[in-house]
């Protein structure tokens, strides 16, 4: 490593970083603005039916969702039974089994904390499609499981009326985010289907339980997307998410009037699909955003920490590094947006009084990606 060395104050007001450091931050934040819209906004929805409760005498369909004069007693029975205790299992399990291995096992650190240099990991329209994708998958989530448990949980609450005025709305954003979310839905998968073939290594990655599970001092190979990432790809996004949406649009192509059979087998396997493909987002929610430090800053700033590329997706970084990707210093604002842990304290440039660029390491400066 040479000595050689650049140092720039980090408090500058002017200059490269300060800008980078200020457009960065606005990014950031209009980002999670934007998400805490559509979730606070989704979440709402209900109170609509307190709101509007007049308009319900117009008569919105009370079975809202299920039209049940089209389809037999025995979708009723399967619904109200063992398709409910099926998502129920399957979304409650989820968070109960993530939030237990959180409690247990807590947050991976960066192995040896932050190096203060960083990598390209996901492009500007990756990260737009994903936040758009995960965007409408809420929205999705959300009115769809109102109207399916919103006979138990929202009528007692909003009444007859009041659910049925909320349940014509939320049909309604159900249907047209539906379609839009089939769309994404499709370019995900042809965006993302080479980086999540399997390759012989990803073995390794479940034998080790990921890294996650047994010694997490020995990281599991992993190329772009880990052998998890994977298996979410293919069962989550691929399997439930074509099942779910196939289901969808033949229930909102027929507009609930093909045959009876047909109507309640995709209502079937659109319950099922859904329940599947929610609780495992949950699960692949929980270790993006909160079990594994400095994974979320790749999909929010497209840029990922070297170690932390190094520690969880080493055959990547190999292969980027051979491709000719240079390292960068970390931004100031990146380094502020995101509390480094207390092993990495010691070790982490940009905790420093000032950014030090080795100029040995990060040689030249390319476009973000
Ligand atoms: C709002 C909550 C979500 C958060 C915080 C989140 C976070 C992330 C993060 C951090 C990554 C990058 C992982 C890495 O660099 O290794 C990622 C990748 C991805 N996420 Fe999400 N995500 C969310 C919701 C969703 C949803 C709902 C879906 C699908 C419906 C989804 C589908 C994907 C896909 C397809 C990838 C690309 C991984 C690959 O190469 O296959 N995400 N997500």
């Amino acid at each position: 490593m040479s000595s050689d060395s650049t140092v720039i104050p980090r408090d500058t007001n002017s200059g490269w970083a300060a800008e980078r450091a200020r457009r960065g931050g606005r990014q950031r934040h209009s980002k999670w603005w934007l998400l805490a819209v559509i979730v606070s906004v989704t979440l709402s929805l209900p109170l609509s039916g307190y709101l509007a409760p007049a308009a319900a005498s117009q008569g919105a369909d009370l079975a809202g969702f299920y039209p049940e004069s089209q389809i037999s007693y025995s979708w009723s029975s399967l619904r109200e039974g063992p398709l409910t205790i099926f998502a129920l299992l399957a979304i409650a399990g989820s968070i109960l089994v993530f939030l237990a291995f959180h409690l247990f096992a807590g947050k991976v650190r960066i192995d040896g904390g932050r190096s203060g240099t960083t990598v390209p990991r996901w492009s500007r329209f990756e990260r737009l499609l994903h936040w758009l994708l995960a965007g409408s998958f809420i929205v999705l989530a959300i009115t769809g499981l109102s109207l399916f448990f919103g006979r138990y949980a929202l009528m007692p609450l909003l009444g007859e009326r009041g659910f049925s005025t909320y349940a014509s709305g939320a049909i309604w954003i159900h249907e047209t985010i539906g379609l839009v979310f089939v769309a994404l839905l499709v370019a995900a998968i042809l965006q993302w289907i080479k980086g999540n073939l399997f390759r012989s290594y990803d073995w390794q990655w479940f034998k080790q339980g990921g890294g996650y599970i047994g010694d997490r001092n020995t990281h599991p190979p992993a190329g772009k997307a880990n052998g998890g990432e994977k298996l979410y790809f293919w069962l989550g996004i691929v399997s439930m998410g074509s099942v779910t949406a196939i289901t969808g649009l033949v229930l909102y192509f027929t507009t609930w009037t093909g045959s009876e059979g047909l109507v309640a087998w995709s209502l079937i396997f659109h319950v099922l699909g859904a329940a599947g493909f929610i609780a495992l987002a949950i699960g692949h929610v929980y270790l993006g955003a909160i079990g594994n430090e400095g994974t979320l800053e790749g999909m929010v700033s497209g840029r990922v920490d070297c170690n932390w590329a190094k520690q969880h997706h080493n055959i990547w970084y190999e292969e980027i590094l051979q491709d000719g990707v240079q390292p960068e210093p970390a931004s100031t604002s990146a380094a502020d947006a995101s509390v480094p842990s207390a092993k990495s304290s010691k070790s982490t440039a940009t905790d420093a009084a000032s950014l030090t660029i080795r100029t040995d390491d990060a040689p030249a400066r390319r476009p973000l990606s």
